[in-house]
């Protein structure tokens, strides 16, 4: 899913430097700057999304790496198993693991025919294969066993699976698909491998003679290749989004680069977004051929501070920080102080701009959490639009206390909250102290440079 296959103790290494050197500005800058409070909504265990469902009891679900959903009732509460495939998947909690059940997608008339659709990587025969499949709740209930494959695509590696799937503004399901940890596959047509694929989950096909749970889109373009294929040239796509604003229906992503840059991008029919000819803006091979490659991403940045790794979000569509319409939120799993956002300016250039979390003593009572030194694993929108920060406290599935962290506009009035149970006076206490010892050290901090 997200590193870019160091192994586990690098990272920790990594991580700690990158923990030193950023230690002074885990409260964000200052109250001057644009900045956003954080509101804790579900604690978890590693979950990578969470989906509102449209229409219906308006249930939420979220999805767990190691391969469980729960529901939950439209306020967030309740709390119901309601898919368990752990025993399906390959995935182990121990070590800092890509794979695992990766993106859940729920059909556009999901209250009605309670069908959704499953990204997970699996074994058979003891190879490695992303599957997409099908389930289906019917009276309140899923049986896993009785799955549909749409698609099994083998992988090469246990790195590189992409793995986000959503619906379209057409009511196609898109896929994407990472290069499986073998680069040549992406500018390789006959591989499903690096791409993103589109397809029509309504209407079964026979091909070969045998029945396929889906049919080809008759628009879909003509790549003199596979007739999935839809957009092509990704390394890992790591959480794409359908801007639900958007009548056309644009779907961004982010793509990790491999040593030099991430990228986001913005996906259009029949672009060739160029791994692994370069790699964001920059050549890999020389001479490089950059003929051909239409997909520009709309953003990159250079990995010269250390690691990084892009995580895709959302457009902002909520009504609570008016400031943020329109705007694409993103983040890399590094930089921990801070969002990225991409605004389309009237030039037509993106613009970027790089949003801080509020420090505690500005934002509502409700809100007052900071991402601290958790890391970044994906983002959650929900139907009004607002969006979601998925935490986790570890590289491995261990941690229980992972958090969802809604995005929620600061108040500027620097109240001092009532302490109405233990829990807030001591999240009230426990602010003022982490930022007197932040005041501290970033004073240390100074009087050493
Ligand atoms: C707050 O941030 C702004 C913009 O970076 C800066 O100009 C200003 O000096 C800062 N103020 C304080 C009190 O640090
Ligand atoms: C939001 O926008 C208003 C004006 O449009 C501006 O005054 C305010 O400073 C902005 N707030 C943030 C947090 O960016
Ligand atoms: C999921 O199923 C496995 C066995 O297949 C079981 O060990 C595990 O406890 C179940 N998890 C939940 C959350 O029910
Ligand atoms: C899988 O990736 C790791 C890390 O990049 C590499 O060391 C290993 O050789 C790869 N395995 C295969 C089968 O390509
Ligand atoms: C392209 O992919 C197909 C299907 O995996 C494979 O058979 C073929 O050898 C690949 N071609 C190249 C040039 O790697
Ligand atoms: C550059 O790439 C294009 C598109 O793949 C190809 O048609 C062309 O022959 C290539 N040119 C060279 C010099 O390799
Ligand atoms: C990013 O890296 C490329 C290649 O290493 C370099 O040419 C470019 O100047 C760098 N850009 C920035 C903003 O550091
Ligand atoms: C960005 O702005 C340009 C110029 O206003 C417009 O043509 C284009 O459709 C916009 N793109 C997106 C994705 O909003």
């Amino acid at each position: 899913m997200i590193s870019r296959n160091l192994c586990p103790v690098l990272l920790s290494l990594v991580t700690f430097a990158v923990t030193l050197t950023t230690s002074s500005l885990v409260l964000g800058p200052n109250a001057t700057q644009p900045c956003v409070c954080l509101q804790l909504k579900l604690t978890t265990k590693k979950a990578l999304a969470m989906l509102e469902e449209h229409g219906g009891a308006g249930r939420f679900f979220l999805m767990e790496q190691r391969g469980v959903v729960y529901s939950f009732s439209s306020e967030l509460s309740g709390q119901k198993l309601f898919v368990n495939m752990t025993s399906l998947i390959e995935y182990d909690a121990d070590v800092a693991d890509e794979r695992g059940l990766l993106s859940i997608a729920l059909h556009p008339r999901f209250s009605e025919n309670g069908k959704f659709y499953t990204y997970s990587i699996r074994k058979f025969n003891n190879v490695q294969y992303a599957y997409v499949t099908e389930l289906q709740e019917v009276f309140g209930r899923v049986d896993v066993s009785r799955e549909k494959l749409i698609m099994v695509i083998q992988q090469h590696n246990v790195t590189r699976n992409g793995g986000q799937l959503l619906f379209g503004n057409d009511g196609y399901l898109y896929i994407f698909v990472g290069d499986g940890g073998l680069r040549s596959t992406a500018q390789n047509m006959s591989s499903l491998l690096g791409k993103v694929l589109r397809i029509d989950t309504d209407h079964a096909e026979v091909a070969d003679n045998l029945i396929r749970y889906y049919s080809i889109p008759s628009d879909n373009p003509d790549v003199s290749g596979l007739r999935e294929i839809y957009a092509w040239g990704f390394r890992n796509p790591w959480r794409c989004s359908l801007d639900i604003g958007s009548t056309r229906g644009d779907i961004y992503c982010g793509d990790l680069g491999e040593g030099a840059q991430d990228e986001i991008n913005l996906i259009q029919k029949g672009h060739n977004y160029g791994w692994d000819i370069k790699e964001g803006a920059i050549c890999n091979n020389h001479p490089c051929n950059m003929t051909g490659l239409e997909g520009d991403p709309i953003f990159t940045y250079n990995h010269s501070k250390g690691p990084a790794a892009v995580i895709g979000g959302y457009v902002y569509r909520g009504p609570s920080i008016q400031n943020l319409t329109g705007r694409y939120l993103f983040a890399d799993m590094f930089s921990k102080n801070f969002l990225y956002t991409l605004k389309n300016s009237s030039g037509g250039q993106w613009e970027e701009n790089h949003l801080y979390y509020c420090d505690p003593g500005v934002c509502p009572c409700h809100a007052r959490e900071s991402v601290g030194e958790d890391y970044l694993v994906s983002f959650s929108q929900d139907r009004k639009g607002e969006v979601y920060l998925l935490t986790t406290k570890s590289f491995t599935g261990r941690s229980t206390d992972d958090r969802i962290l809604k995005l929620v506009s600061p108040n500027h009035d620097f109240t001092v909250c009532q302490a109405s149970s233990h829990f807030s006076l001591w999240t009230t206490i426990s602010s003022v102290v982490i930022s007197l010892a932040v005041q501290a050290l970033s004073k240390n901090y100074f009087h050493i440079l």
